[in-house]
């Protein structure tokens, strides 16, 4: 359940008023008794987790604290929040951040059109400016965003707030975040303070595009996220391109990974194999071979220079080299 503290004046009272009257009470986030219920748990829900990973949701989860995930594009970041929303039942609240976001667009804005014809309406009938003016900094004239959102009451589990590539969001709104992050609440001037009874999953993700603040770090249990292992690659496209399991599924692990070592410019994540494997197997191939790789190649990198330099490199010996590797 939210408070709303300190009222100062007429409209803020209000509002504690209406929220003391009606907040639900929120679920305590599901407690795991251990690493492997974690892991269990979320490859119940169609995600493979390493033990490094699981250990960090764990604890993350243990302690209450948010969880700042980075890592290479497409090594399975975002993914951990939604299976963390399917597997706790708590509703995922996601923030995609983009440079220039802001409170507005994060946390809350005023419905200012909205505001403007209640006002007229109010003028009409002749009611006193003062009084129009308190009336519009009603609660149902303010626009929820996630942030937000995620502090407010809620009925059954706590909700999974999403902070999504964090890196790509300015210094100014790190420092709000970090404030929201410590505090687990949000002030509406004109409203009061939302605080969380009980704290949200938090999940930031980040690709490292820039370093984000060490205080912003402080406030989370940090885990980079690595490329799988080639068996637990070959795992995860079984479970999600079931259609390339088996032989098929090892060889495209194998042939990802060896491209990993190519040092190119967009290494493939898990999400490019899965794809990949979804494309070969969608072409009735069963086995890789050096023309079905030449015209999928698109599925797995997505740059043409990392494609000339594959090719240059010769296709021949990504087969052979996942060919050998897989057995
Ligand atoms: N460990 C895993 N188990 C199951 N599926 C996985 C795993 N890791 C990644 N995936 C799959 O890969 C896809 C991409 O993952 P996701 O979008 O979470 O990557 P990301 O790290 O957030 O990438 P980006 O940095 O590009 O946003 C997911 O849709 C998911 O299907
Ligand atoms: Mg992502």
């Amino acid at each position: 359940m939210s408070e709303i503290d300190t009222a100062t004046n007429a409209t803020t009272e209000t509002a504690v008023a209406a929220t003391a009257t009606t907040a639900p009470t929120a679920t305590a986030p599901t407690t795991p008794t251990s690493v492997d219920d974690v892991a269990q748990a979320l490859a119940s829900h169609g995600y493979l987790a390493d033990e490094g990973l699981a250990t960090a949701i764990f604890l993350a989860l243990a302690l209450k604290r948010p969880l700042f995930l980075e890592g290479d594009a497409g090594v399975g970041k975002t993914e951990v929040a939604k299976v963390l929303s399917s597997w706790t039942g708590g509703e995922l609240l996601r923030l995609q951040c983009y440079e220039g976001i802001n409170l507005a667009q994060a946390a809350y804005e005023w419905d200012y059109a909205r505001q403007l014809l209640h006002l007229r309406a109010v003028e009409a009938t002749g009611e006193s400016a003062r009084q129009a003016e308190d009336e519009i900094y009603d609660e149902r004239f303010l626009v929820r965003r996630p942030l937000l959102r995620a502090l407010e009451p809620t009925l059954g589990p706590v909700p999974v707030l999403l902070v999504d590539e964090i890196d790509r969001a300015d210094d100014e709104f790190e420092a709000f975040l970090l404030e929201i992050l410590s505090e687990y609440a949000v002030t509406v001037p004109e409203l009061g303070t939302v605080r969380a009874e009980q704290p949200p999953i938090v999940v930031l993700t980040s690709n490292r595009t820039r370093d984000v603040h060490d205080a912003l770090k402080r406030r989370c249990l940090y885990h980079w996220v690595e490329h799988p292992s080639f068996e637990r690659e070959i795992e995860i496209v079984a479970l999600r391109a079931p259609q390339a399991a088996g032989r098929l599924a090892r060889q495209i692990a194998a042939a990802a990974a060896a491209l990993r070592e190519l040092g190119l410019y967009k290494p493939p994540g898990v999400a490019e194999t899965i794809d990949w494997a979804s494309a070969v197997a969608a072409l009735g191939k069963a086995e890789l071979d050096e023309h079905v790789v030449d015209v999928t190649l698109g599925a797995v990198l997505k740059y043409q220079e990392d494609q000339h330099r594959v090719r240059a490199a010769g296709l021949s010996d990504i087969v052979a080299a996942a060919v050998l590797r897989s057995g």
